[in-house]
C-alpha cells in the first residue's frame, strides 16, 4: 500500500491575504481536482485534513502497482495544482502552492475492512508520508526509500537525500520524483539525449505557442530508429513538468486496417474512460461529454468498445456514422481547457478512419490550446502528413561528433574499446538505434564483456564483421536466443508490439520472457493487474515477425484468432489475424464495425 499525503505551502499566509471564505473556495476546487486524480489512478481519498489531503493506494482493494500508481497522482496533483495556482495568482495575488508526500508499506490482513479505512491501521505509513510531505519542496514529491525501491525502474528520480526530520534522531533517505516513464517503454538503461538542439527549439516553441492558445500541429519525421520516439518523448516530459497533459496513442503495424483502432486508444485517455470498463466507463464519458446527444454516446461507446449489450445501436449508414463520430470526436478533443499535448506515435500505421477523425481534428487546433506531435517514418504520405497550417521537422541522421558521444556512453571509457567506438559511429550512420544494437551484438558476440557504459574490448573485430543493415543487425541477435525464446519472440511478434503471458500461454507457448528481457529484446511494461510485455523497438518486432516460417505464423494467427473470439474481442482485429493467416474465406460473422 501506497499513503499519498499533500499539504498546503504557508496556508495561513494565503488566508490572511484572501480571505477565510475565499480560501475554501480555492481549497474546495483543489480537493475535487486531487479526488478525481486520485481516483482515475484507482486510489482512494482516505480524508481531507484541514488544508490537505490523504489518498490511499493499494488499500483496501489490493493493487501491485500501488506505487507506480501513486507517483503519477502524485505528480498529476502537482500539474492541476500548477494551473490552478495561475488562476489564484492572478485573481488573488499571491502564490499557491503543494508539497506531496508519498510512502509504502505493508498493512497487516486483517485490519482494513470494506468501511472506511481506520487511521490506526495505517497509522505508521501515514506519518513518514506526512515526513516526506514536509520536506518535500514546494511544488514538488519527495518520495520514502520504500516507494522509491518500488518505482526506480520506471520512475525518473533524485539522488538519495538524508533529511532530518522532526522527531527521529537520525536523518533518513529520501528522493525527489521527478517524472514517470510515460508511454509503452520504461526508460529503464535509456541514454543520454545528444544532439537535436535545433529540433528541440523549435519544438520548445511550438509547445509555448500552443499553451499560448496558438495551437499547433507538428509531424516528426525520419526512419525507423533516427530518434522520432525519443525527441517526443523528450518534449513529452518538458510539456509534464509545465502542467500540460498529455495524451498519447500508438498505431501498429497490425492494426493497419482496425478501424478507429488509433482514435479509440486516444478518445479513452482523454475521457477518462482507460482502464474501466462497462458501465463505469459509459459513466466517465457521459460525465465528460455531457451535452452530447444520447444517441451520439451510443455510436462512441461502440466505437471505444464499451457498450452496452442492452442497447442497440441506431441504424445508419457507414458515412453518417463516421461524420458523427468525427463530430463528437472533436468536441471532446477540443473541449478541454487546459494546455494538451497530443500525441500520435507511428502514423504510419494508421487506419483510415482514425486518420480521418483526426484530420477534422487537427484542422481546427490552431484555435485551440493544443499542440499535437505526429511522429511517422517518411513513407507515409497520407492526410495527416498534409495538415494545413501544420509544420515537418525531419529528423537527419545525428553528426559522427554526436554519434561519438552516444557511442562512447554505449561503450564506456575503457582504451580497449576506442577502436570499436570508431566501428561503430562508421557502421550506424547516424542513427541511434542502430548503434545500440552494435554495441548489444558485440556483447552478445563476446566481443565486449562487461555491462552497458562499462565493457572492455576482448576481442578486436574488423568492420567488416558488422552486418550492414540494422535490420541485419536485429536477425543475428536473435538468431543467437535459444529455441524457446526464439519461439516466445516469434509468438509475440504475431501478437503485437505489446503482448501479455496469458496470451502467450494460451498459444502454448512456454514462455522463456526472462531471457528476452535480459537480451534488451523487450521489457516489462507491467506488473498488475497482469504482467505486460513490449518490443523495444518496433524494429525488432518487425524482424522477428518476418523471419519466421511463414507456415509457422500463419498457424500462431491462426490459434490467436480462436483464442480472440472467446474472449469476444474487436471483431476487425480477429479478422486481421484470420487474413493473416490465410484464412479470411472461412464464413466469418464479419465485424459490426466493418
Ligand atoms: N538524440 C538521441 N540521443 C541519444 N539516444 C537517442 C537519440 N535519439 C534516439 N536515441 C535512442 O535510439 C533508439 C531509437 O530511437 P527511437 O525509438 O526514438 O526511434 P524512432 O525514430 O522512433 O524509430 P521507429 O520509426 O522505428 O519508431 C532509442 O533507444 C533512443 O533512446
Ligand atoms: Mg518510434
Amino acid at each position: 500500500m501506497t499513503v499519498l499525503f499533500a499539504d498546503v505551502v504557508h496556508s495561513m499566509d494565503i488566508a490572511a491575504v484572501v480571505g477565510a471564505e475565499r480560501l475554501r473556495e480555492i481549497m474546495t476546487d483543489l480537493f475535487k481536482r486531487s479526488a478525481l486524480i486520485v481516483e482515475r489512478y484507482g486510489g482512494t481519498v482516505d480524508k481531507f485534513t484541514g488544508d490537505g489531503i490523504m489518498a490511499l493506494f493499494g488499500a483496501p482493494v489490493a493493487l501491485e502497482d500501488h506505487a507506480a500508481r501513486a507517483c503519477r497522482a502524485a505528480l498529476d496533483i502537482q500539474a492541476a495544482v500548477r494551473v490552478l495556482a495561475a488562476d489564484v495568482e492572478r485573481r488573488d495575488g499571491t502564490s499557491f502552492q503543494l508539497r506531496i508526500g508519498l510512502n509504502s508499506g505493508r498493512v497487516i490482513a486483517g485490519e482494513i475492512g470494506s468501511g472506511p479505512l481506520s487511521y490506526t491501521a495505517v497509522g505508521a505509513q501515514v506519518g513518514l508520508a506526512q515526513r516526506m510531505e514536509s520536506v518535500a519542496p514546494a511544488g514538488g514529491v519527495m518520495i520514502s526509500d520504500s516507494t522509491a525501491r518500488l518505482v526506480d525502474t520506471i520512475a525518473m528520480l533524485g539522488e538519495t537525500e538524508l533529511v532530518h526530520i522532526k522527531g527521529a534522531s537520525e536523518p533518513i533517505p529520501a528522493r525527489r520524483l521527478l517524472g514517470m516513464a510515460i508511454g509503452r517503454r520504461s526508460r529503464r538503461a535509456e541514454t543520454n539525449f545528444v544532439g537535436r538542439q535545433p529540433e528541440m527549439g523549435a519544438l520548445r516553441s511550438a509547445l509555448d505557442a500552443s499553451v499560448r492558445g496558438d495551437g499547433r500541429v507538428v509531424g516528426v519525421v525520419g526512419p525507423a530508429g533516427i530518434g522520432k520516439s525519443r525527441v517526443v518523448r523528450e518534449i513529452t516530459s518538458l510539456a509534464r513538468s509545465s502542467a500540460v497533459e498529455v495524451f498519447a496513442t500508438y498505431c501498429e503495424s497490425h492494426t493497419t486496417d482496425v478501424p478507429f483502432y488509433a482514435i479509440s486508444e486516444l478518445l479513452r485517455a482523454v475521457l477518462g474512460a482507460e482502464g474501466f470498463e462497462g458501465a463505469e466507463a459509459r459513466a466517465r464519458v457521459r460525465q465528460r461529454l455531457s451535452h452530447a446527444e444520447p444517441e451520439d454516446l451510443v455510436l462512441l461507446d461502440d466505437l471505444l468498445d464499451i457498450a452496452d449489450p442492452a442497447v442497440t445501436p441506431p441504424e445508419i449508414d457507414p458515412d453518417a456514422r463516421l461524420g458523427r463520430l468525427t463530430a463528437i470526436a472533436t468536441t471532446a478533443l477540443l473541449g478541454r481547457a487546459t494546455p494538451t499535448l497530443y500525441v500520435i506515435e507511428d502514423v504510419h500505421w494508421i487506419d483510415g478512419s482514425s486518420e480521418s477523425m483526426l484530420a477534422e481534428f487537427v484542422s481546427a487546433v490552431p484555435e485551440a490550446q493544443s499542440l499535437v506531435l505526429l511522429a511517422y517514418r517518411p513513407e507515409y504520405d497520407g492526410i495527416l502528413a498534409h495538415a494545413s497550417r501544420s509544420q515537418t521537422i525531419v529528423l537527419e541522421p545525428l553528426d559522427d561528433s554526436h554519434m561519438s558521444t552516444l557511442s562512447a556512453e554505449l561503450l564506456g571509457k575503457d582504451p580497449s574499446t576506442g577502436a570499436l567506438a570508431d566501428v561503430v559511429v562508421k557502421r550506424a550512420g547516424g542513427n541511434p538505434f542502430f548503434a545500440e544494437e552494435i554495441v548489444r551484438d558485440f556483447s552478445e558476440r563476446d566481443v565486449l564483456i562487461g555491462g552497458r557504459g562499462c565493457y572492455l574490448c576482448v576481442d578486436p573485430v574488423a568492420e567488416e564483421s558488422v552486418p550492414s543493415t540494422l535490420q541485419a543487425v536485429i536477425a543475428a541477435r536473435i538468431d543467437r536466443l535459444n529455441p524457446a525464446a526464439k519461439r516466445t519472440l516469434n509468438a509475440a511478434a504475431v501478437i503485437g508490439s505489446r503482448f501479455d503471458d496469458q496470451t502467450l500461454t494460451a498459444l502454448g507457448i512456454d514462455s522463456a520472457l526472462a531471457d528476452l528481457i535480459r537480451a534488451e529484446l523487450i521489457d516489462q511494461t507491467s506488473f498488475s493487474p497482469r504482467s505486460e510485455y513490449a518490443f523495444r523497438h518496433p524494429l525488432i518486432r518487425a524482424v522477428a515477425y518476418e523471419s519466421q516460417l511463414k507456415s509457422d505464423r500463419a498457424q500462431l494467427h491462426r490459434r490467436l484468432a480462436g483464442i480472440l473470439e472467446q474472449s469476444d474481442q474487436n471483431a476487425a482485429l480477429i479478422a486481421e489475424h484470420l487474413d493473416a493467416a490465410g484464412d479470411l474465406h472461412v464464413v466469418y460473422d464479419w465485424p459490426r464495425r466493418a
